[in-house]
């Protein structure tokens, strides 16, 4: 069985690639190598994924024809689609770039799984589509039609395309609301990445919304088994399964400032502490309801957010040796 993964040399991407290929299936990767944050860390990403069973193409998704073509030469089964310009902040500065990667690049996807009746898509959306929405726990019923960002609003188009090409077409489509993912290899862009580079370097760290606000964080390792729980999972070919959508987070928050205080008192030391407003786009709290996750597929997630936290200071301590 062959799988695409886009994004793969991506924070997620990099980890699902490796996990199908440890189950012996082959993957095709493909990712731009863009420099939204150190192209070097995606390269690294990249160099544990040496094997027979994984080649790589680094190739813009919203290239139509070159994604034709990747999709001709390859026997793929099921489509990974993490490729996506990510930063949440950065997309109301660059409205174009997102609308292309996000959306055009979505629509490139979702027409070779149509001319090529891939088995099934699994698509990245996000927690942010819930916008400013505190009906918490947050359930995929919520309401998330007023994104507060562009980032999301492409996410939310996503799921929207989504949903009427697996109507139309009977394809079987599953979108993924991810919560906050952290872990060994993440992203420079996130707030928990920061947090640990800025207190071992002794810089001041910037908290918004003066530390108040909640985020249900999911450790890589659970998301990844989560992933690989719908993957693996057989389709039914003799009939569809529409699409789906599924939160996946950890049901538990945690507020910014007390995982400013985890991180010091795992670090052993401190920073100053420089306490801003809220930032536009950003939403105050968010909580996963994850039951019809766990209902449909059986899937848990087990890291306690101290034990991940030493793991990530772990990684970044042998990453970043010198610091
Ligand atoms: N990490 C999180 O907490 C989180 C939360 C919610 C949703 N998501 C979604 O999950 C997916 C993966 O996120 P991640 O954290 O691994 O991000 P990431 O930025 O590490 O990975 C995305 C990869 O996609 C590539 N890419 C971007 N635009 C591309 C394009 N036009 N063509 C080809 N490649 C392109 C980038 O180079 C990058 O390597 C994204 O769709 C993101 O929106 C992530």
């Amino acid at each position: 069985m062959t799988f695409l993964v886009t994004g793969a040399a991506g924070f997620i991407g990099s980890y699902i690639s490796q996990r199908l290929i440890e189950q012996n299936y082959r993957v095709i990767g493909v990712d731009n190598l863009n420099s939204y944050y150190d192209v070097q860390l995606k390269k690294d990403r990249l160099k544990y994924l040496k094997s027979s069973l994984f080649s790589f193409v680094q190739q813009d998704i919203t290239d139509t024809k070159a994604m034709a073509d990747i999709f001709s030469q390859g026997s793929i089964k099921k489509v990974v689609h993490l490729a996506a310009e990510a930063g949440v902040q950065h997309g109301s500065d660059q409205p174009e770039l997102f609308i292309n990667s996000n959306v055009v690049g979505f629509n490139n996807i979702l027409e070779n799984c149509r001319k090529h009746k891939i088995e099934h898509l699994v698509y990245a959306s996000t927690a942010a589509v819930y916008g400013d929405n505190s009906d918490f726990p947050l359930s995929e019923k919520s309401n998330s039609d007023r994104p507060l960002t562009l980032y999301a609003a492409t996410k939310k188009s996503n799921e929207v395309l989504a949903h009427s090409y697996a109507h139309l077409y009977r394809l079987t489509i599953t979108g993924l609301r991810f919560f906050t993912v952290y872990g060994p290899w993440g992203r420079p862009d996130m707030a928990l990445f920061k947090f640990v580079d800025k207190i071992i370097n002794n810089s001041p760290i910037e908290i918004h919304n003066y530390g108040n606000h909640t985020r249900d964080l999911i450790y890589i390792d659970d998301l990844v088994d989560a992933l690989l729980a719908i993957l693996t999972k057989p389709t039914d070919t003799s009939q569809t399964m529409g699409h789906q959508i599924y939160n996946l987070g950890n049901q538990k928050a945690i507020q910014l400032m007390e995982m400013v205080h985890i991180l010091e008192q795992k670090l052993g030391q401190s920073t100053a502490h420089v306490l801003l407003p809220l930032q536009s786009g950003e939403i105050k709290d968010n909580l996963a309801d994850t039951t019809a996750f766990i209902e449909r597929y059986g899937v848990k997630p087990q890291v306690q957010f101290e034990d991940g936290v030493d793991r990530f200071v772990k990684w970044y301590r042998d990453y970043y040796p010198s610091s």
